[in-house]
Formats: C-alpha cells, sequence, structure tokens
C-alpha cells in the first residue's frame, strides 16, 4: 500500500499566517501539521509516500521533507499547481500510485488515533474504498456519509445544506485504484473544484461497496486560527513533556513542560503546563507562560503574560499585559509602548491580520 499526502490548497482561512507559508507547515505543539500526517502514514507500515504540492509554499514544504528519510519513509513530490480540488489532486498521483491501494491523508489534518485501524479494516474486506467519519455539530462544512449499522456508505455528499446525517469524512481515505477512473469522469461541483466526495459517490453508483469506520478519539481539520489552537492544546494535553533545557533557580515551573535542550526559563519566570517551547527561547522573569501555550525556536518571552496560544518562532513577546487565545506568526513583536506619548496602540499590521484590542 502507498500513501499520498495532500499539501496544495491556498490556506485562505489562515491568512496572514499563511501569506508567508503554507498552512501544512503551521506548528502544533512544535511540530508542522504535515509531519503528524507523515507520521501516521509511516506508523500503519506506509512508507512510500508521494506529497502533493500546489503552488504555494513548494519550496518550503520539499525543503522540509527533503526525500523523507529524516521520517522514516521515502517521498515522492507531485505537483498539481492549482488547487483544483481533492479528486483533481489525488488524479495528479495515479502514475505514482499504479495499480496499488492507497491512503489519501489531507494534509492540514490532525488525528489522535492514527490510521492503523482503517487501513487495517480495509485489507480486510473488498471495498473499493474505505472512509474515516466521526460525528460532527456543524455537518454542512463537511463531507457527510450516510452509513448502515455495519459501516457500509449509502450515500455521500459533500458540504450539504440538508445534511443526511452528522458523520463527516475527517480527510483520511483508504482506496483502490479503481478510484481513478472515477475521477477521471467528474464534472466540478457548485465550488468550481473536483470533489473527492463526488468521485467516491460514483464508485456508490457503479455498484462498488465503500466501508466505514468511525474514528475514536479527537481529530482536527486544522484549516481556521481557532482549529490551530485547538489542536495544539489536544496534542500538548496527550503528551508528556521532556524538560530537557536549563531551568534557572527561582523560576516556577509546573506540570508537563516540554523544554528544548537549548531553550531557558530564568529567575522569576512561572511556566504552567501543559507547555512546550522550543529550541534558543528564553522566559525571561515577570514572565508567565500557561497552560496550552506552545512557543517556538528563537523567541525572546520578557515580563508578559501568555496562554493558550502558538507563537510560530523568531518573535519578541515583551507587552505588559496578556496574550490569550492568540497566533502568532513567525517574526512578530508584541511590545509594549507604555513609555511612549501619545497613549495608544502602535500597531504595524499585515493584511488579513486579526487584532481583538
Ligand atoms: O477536513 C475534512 C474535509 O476536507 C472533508 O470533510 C471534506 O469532504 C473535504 O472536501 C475536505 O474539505 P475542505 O474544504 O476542508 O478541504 P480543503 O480545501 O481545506 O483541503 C484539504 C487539504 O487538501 C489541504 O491540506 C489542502 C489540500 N488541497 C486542497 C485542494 C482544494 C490540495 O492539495 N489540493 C487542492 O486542490
Amino acid at each position: 500500500m502507498k500513501g499520498i499526502v495532500l499539501a496544495g490548497g491556498t490556506g485562505s482561512r489562515l491568512r496572514p499566517i499563511t501569506h508567508t507559508g503554507p498552512k501544512q507547515l503551521v506548528p502544533v505543539a512544535n511540530k508542522p501539521v504535515l509531519q503528524y500526517g507523515i507520521e501516521d502514514l509511516r506508523d500503519a507500515g506506509i512508507t512510500e509516500i508521494g506529497v502533493v504540492l500546489g503552488e504555494k509554499g513548494r519550496d518550503e514544504i520539499q525543503a522540509f521533507l527533503g526525500d523523507g528519510s529524516e521520517f522514516g519513509v521515502d517521498v515522492t513530490y507531485i505537483v498539481q499547481g492549482e488547487p483544483l480540488g481533492l479528486a483533481h489532486a489525488a488524479g495528479c498521483a495515479r502514475e505514482f500510485v499504479g495499480d496499488d491501494d492507497f491512503v489519501m491523508y489531507l494534509g492540514d489534518n490532525i488525528l489522535k488515533q492514527g490510521i492503523g485501524e482503517l487501513v487495517a479494516r480495509y485489507e480486510s474486506n473488498d471495498a473499493a474504498a474505505g472512509i474515516a467519519l466521526q460525528h460532527v455539530d456543524n455537518p454542512g462544512q463537511f463531507g457527510i456519509a450516510d452509513v448502515d449499522e455495519s459501516g457500509a456508505v449509502r450515500q455521500l455528499v459533500e458540504k450539504p445544506d440538508d445534511p443526511p446525517s452528522n458523520l463527516a469524512l475527517i480527510g483520511i481515505y483508504v482506496f483502490s485504484p479503481k478510484i481513478f477512473d472515477a475521477i477521471a469522469d467528474l464534472e466540478p461541483s457548485w465550488r468550481g473544484e473536483l470533489e473527492i466526495t463526488d468521485a467516491i459517490q460514483a464508485l456508490l453508483d457503479d455498484g462498488e461497496s465503500i466501508d466505514s469506520h468511525v474514528v475514536e478519539g479527537w481529530w482536527k481539520d486544522t484549516g481556521k486560527p481557532e482549529d490551530i489552537l485547538d489542536a495544539n492544546r489536544l496534542v500538548l494535553e496527550g503528551q508528556p513533556g521532556a524538560t530537557a533545557g536549563t531551568i534557572a533557580d527561582g523560576a516556577n515551573v509546573i506540570g508537563h513542560v516540554d523544554l528544548h535542550e537549548t531553550a531557558t526559563i530564568r529567575e522569576g519566570a512561572t511556566v504552567r503546563g501543559p507547555v512546550s517551547i522550543a529550541a534558543d527561547t528564553v522566559i525571561r522573569s515577570n514572565t508567565y507562560v500557561g497552560p496550552y501555550t506552545s512557543i517556538g525556536p528563537n523567541c525572546i518571552v520578557d515580563s508578559t503574560h501568555v496562554e493558550n496560544s502558538v507563537v510560530v518562532g523568531e518573535s519578541r513577546l515583551t507587552a505588559n499585559g496578556r496574550i490569550v487565545d492568540s497566533l502568532i506568526g513567525r517574526g512578530a513583536m508584541v511590545e509594549s509602548a507604555d513609555d511612549l506619548l501619545p497613549e495608544g496602540r502602535r500597531l504595524v499590521v499585515g493584511e488579513n491580520s486579526q487584532l481583538k484590542l
């Protein structure tokens, strides 16, 4: 079995973070989202992986994954170019996949349980595809499946106005190569994309059986800033911290803190886990880093309070105040203007930024 990971798309809902890089490299607990998918495939025994790239962030993704050996896999790059839909992206991988079955993993999804059960279930039946599902409260925003008690799929529909169930397709699929003929015959949907949901429905219409599996444990599509914060919280909650860095006497460290060996927590700082702090970052005095926060590499955090937030890296956070529920992009500076007149906020804010002051 092979794997394909979709890493194209525009990342428009994550602007401005995605003005400078692809959404699949946004870090969750200091690890790019894409890496979680690659590791899930590897852990399910799938090491031949095609990574489908769009126009945006191609170089960054290739620089990060390289030939895959660092992650225990063998990566082949496939260029989709324009994001014409998930089925179009999958179709670009036809030559790479050949006559093998394959797992398709959306590169912006994170799953607690991994994909072992889904793959084992597909291998033990003769369905043309296996889909992973989860109950959601907002079925209009996903591909939705109607299934019988045995898990056999009866109907699929992409982002329906009138959902037949609340079981969402969670962005991890197992396919036989039959899917490629279904993709070749597709017409674009109302949103102008070739939908993988429609391709699977076409297999059903052709009399093929489609199996489904309701995934236990959490799953996150990290398309929006609040999803990144949720995923960050869920990952940090589940992983015990390895505290390898320097904790000065007089620093107060409580709970699980994953502290990189080159990171430092200085005297007078309080860090309350679960927290992840990456390489070369310094947490200075009079600072509180609260639960569910990840601070990326090369940051200085001084005389400030930050919690339930993701700081991508290369930032200075020295504002005398509280930063909560925030996603702070690479190189952003959040500093105090206390000693300046006239009093007021001084902002250099990029396109599509969101500020709540
Ligand atoms: O997250 C689960 C949902 O993912 C499913 O419930 C839907 O059925 C499925 O259509 C998909 O919906 P989204 O609207 O969330 O997909 P999105 O456009 O965010 O793309 C998902 C990933 O695939 C993302 O990493 C970008 C990549 N992609 C997307 C498109 C449209 C590509 O590589 N090429 C593309 O053409």
